[in-house]
């Protein structure tokens, strides 16, 4: 590791580790289903396995493991691994694992991610969350994780977008043009907050930090990570799906769907919504990043084929109740993305039947209002998983 940006990366996060969460006793607070392996198999291939080989999950760039300590939760049986070139964060992440309980199967790793072919082993399930984008090649970064994903594997990721993150890039421009040479990060940290105070109050830079992130920011790492960062790559669609070409590895959704829906933007005027319609995919999120650019990152999920989607007879799958439902058992829930969500008496019935010990078959004649079309939806909304 002798580049110099990743030598500055480093630093950054040995001054400042990242994410600044405190560590508590116990599991984290609710979830992310971003980091619960079967919710994520289930969105993104539309089945869970009966039987999940023993788990193998890599945070990569794991931070101060808040994620970590997420995924080692809510896949209850896996092993995680946490790697990150900061030893600063991962001191705080090896707090976090042994107080929340799961150190005994969490290891914490100081390497690079272009380095994890070290690790001798193949994993099931990749996390690499707000890292690739801080690389000096992100394409060599992902092509080591790729090379690590066992067939049909799944892998989430975060990187920044380009259209959103335009206030930002002028504050980091301006405390670049401002800091002595050789500043420090604290320096640049100083020199951003004494602008954001003191600008006028209605001067672009300074509302978007009110009403977007000044909550964040409060903690002075979350507002070096934003503002005095050494390296950072903003994404477009397009720069988005060339990182992802070329590493074998298959684009399988994003995991913010609401946004990306055409009907969102479009629906008031149909014919444009049927031009719309009728592009490719990557066109169709082209244009909805174009009338709504306010995105300030992607979160998608790739996987390594061969990836087995679902396509059997719905009769003989096993319906599972999301194991991501807040407020169960009740009629008024949060879905799988903290969405509100009434169950008719209809689908409450079926969600306390689906608990994974009849097919589907049998749950329809236990409860005969019930249509394989509820079931569908159901499993379309991800409150019900479909299990084979
Ligand atoms: C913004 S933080 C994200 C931390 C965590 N993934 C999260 O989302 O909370 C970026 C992390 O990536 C790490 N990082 C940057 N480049 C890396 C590399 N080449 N290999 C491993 N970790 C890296 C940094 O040290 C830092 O801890």
């Amino acid at each position: 590791m002798t580049d110099a940006i990743t030598q500055a990366v480093q630093k950054l996060y040995n001054t400042y580790p990242f994410p600044p969460d405190p560590i508590t006793d116990g599991p984290p607070p609710g979830y992310n289903w971003r980091w619960s392996v079967p919710a994520a198999h289930h969105f993104t291939l539309g089945w869970i396995p009966k039987q999940w080989p023993a788990l193998q999950i890599l945070d990569a760039g794991c931070g101060t493991g808040v994620g970590t300590d997420y995924l080692a939760h809510l896949n209850p049986t896996a092993t995680v691994i946490g790697i990150d070139l900061s030893e600063a964060a991962l001191a705080t992440a090896q707090q976090r694992v042994e107080r929340s309980g799961v150190a005994q199967r969490v290891t914490l790793r100081q390497m690079s991610l272009l380095d994890v072919h070290q690790l001798s082993q193949q994993f099931h399930y990749i996390n690499c969350v707000g890292v690739l984008h801080h690389l000096p090649d992100p394409k060599a970064g992902l092509r080591a994780l790729a090379a690590v994903l066992a067939p049909g594997g799944l892998m989430h990721v975060f990187v920044y977008g380009f259209w959103g993150r335009w206030e930002i890039r002028l504050l980091q421009k301006a405390i670049r043009l401002l800091q002595p040479p050789g500043a420090d990060y604290r320096t640049g940290v100083a020199i951003g907050r004494q602008l954001l105070a003191h600008l006028p109050p209605d001067n672009r830079l300074v509302r978007r930090e009110r009403e977007r992130w000044a909550l964040d920011n409060v903690h002075d790492a979350t507002f070096a990570d934003m503002y005095v960062h050494p390296h950072e790559i903003d994404y477009t669609v397009e720069t988005l799906f060339d990182l992802i070409a070329d590493t074998g590895l298959e684009f399988l959704g994003f995991s913010n769907p609401r946004y990306w829906q055409l009907e969102r933007l479009l629906s008031p005027m149909p014919e444009l919504l049927a031009a719309a319609r009728a592009l490719p995919p990557q066109q169709q999120y082209e244009l909805v990043e174009a009338l709504d650019p306010e995105l300030t990152h992607f979160e998608f999920f790739l996987g390594r084929p061969p990836l087995q989607r679902w396509q059997g007879a719905l009769e003989q799958m096993i319906p599972v109740r999301s194991t991501c439902l807040t407020g169960w058992p009740g009629r008024s829930l949060l879905d799988y993305d903290y969405q509100p969500v009434d169950l008719t008496p209809l689908e409450y019935d079926i969600l306390s039947q689906a608990t994974g010990d009849l097919t589907v078959a049998e749950l329809l004649s236990r409860v005969p209002s019930a249509t394989p079309e509820h079931i569908r939806d159901l499993q379309q909304r991800q409150l019900l998983w479909l299990q084979a």
